[in-house]
């Protein structure tokens, strides 16, 4: 099959190189550093003490994606209108398009965007470039999603090792991982440390709770029902991730724009919309928006980049 990768940060560095390894022809759309890197020296997966050269076509030109038989759009949710619109046009008649996203809106802001049905993938995996070209897998890569097409879509994931299950309750699923982001990315952030290390001080399992009581507290206001399971995941991430930061620490490091808005800070503008107060929720986007104000390099990120 052809699959193509829109954003060509950690998460679609990894994918598209699992695929690229079962045997997919696999292009990623990015930014003229990793382009170049990756035309030289293909795309570098560092996994399980393996470092494992997968073949992939790398271009900063969205129209590769014609033909493609999967789109997986992997960019920051910041940049998903844009990158809707820079795929829109190049999209096969039939393609199934994915969005691999933090955050509960992206596949439908997607969807509105291309005109075509997107469906949302709900993914937990540990990964970070270690340079242009080269991503670190620190644990799990499994993807749950659900929709129309999503078992045939499994298959082939399954199939090439990636583990993949299907949800019926789309929006359940979307926010049980929104609790779990809600719930450790601030803290990697604002510490700079890794899961692991986060959750052995003390103290902080209760603050991860709380923090997810409150988010929780939204989804139900919502008539989102996010099962009890979501306190065991946010438990045993930083046992099955111990090593790993996370997606806001990586860029406030980066001094990128965080996706903070469309974490923590969705569950505040849902909580003030619903009456609800959500005063440790607050404090963390206020936080996280501080260290992003003294970190941020351009101000903006691009589509392609992550
Ligand atoms: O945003 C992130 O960092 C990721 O969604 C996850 C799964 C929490 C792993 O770090």
């Amino acid at each position: 099959m052809k699959i193509a990768v829109m954003g060509a940060g950690a998460v679609g560095c990894y994918y598209g190189a699992m695929f690229a390894l079962a045997g997919h022809e696999v292009v990623l759309i990015g930014r003229a550093p990793f382009v170049d890197a990756v035309s030289q020296s293909g795309l570098t997966l560092e996994k399980g003490g393996e470092r494992l050269v997968a073949k992939v076509r790398a271009s900063t030109d969205p129209s590769m994606i014609r033909g493609a038989d999967i789109v997986m759009v992997c960019v920051k949710s910041g940049d998903t209108r844009e990158a809707g619109q820079q795929i829109a046009p190049h999209l096969a008649l039939g393609c199934i398009v994915l969005s691999l996203q933090n955050g509960v809106s992206n596949a439908e802001t997607l969807g509105q965007i291309t005109g075509r049905p997107v469906l949302p993938v709900v993914v937990y995996v540990a990964s970070h470039m270690i340079g242009p070209g080269v991503v670190r897998h620190e644990g799990r890569g499994d993807l749950e999603l659900s929709g129309q097409g999503a078992e045939v879509v499994a298959d082939i994931f399954n199939v090439a090792g990636v583990e993949t299950r299907v949800f019926d309750d789309v929006m359940a699923s979307l926010w049980a991982k929104l609790v779990v982001n809600c719930a450790i990315n601030p803290l990697s952030a604002i510490t700079g440390l890794p899961y692991g290390k986060i959750a052995a001080q003390e103290g902080m399992p209760e603050l991860m709770r709380d923090i997810a009581r409150e988010a929780l507290s939204v989804a139900q206001a919502e008539g989102v029902s996010v099962p009890d399971a979501v306190f065991e995941t946010i438990r045993t991430i930083p046992v099955t991730m111990a090593g790993q930061h996370s997606s806001t620490a990586q860029d406030l490091g980066r001094g990128k724009p965080t996706e903070i808005d469309y974490l923590n800070g969705e569950i505040v503008s849902r909580a003030a919309k619903l009456g609800i107060d959500v005063p440790i929720n607050r404090t963390l986007t206020l936080l996280v928006k501080s260290a992003e104000r003294g970190s941020t390099v351009d101000g903006k990120t691009n589509s392609i980049g992550q």
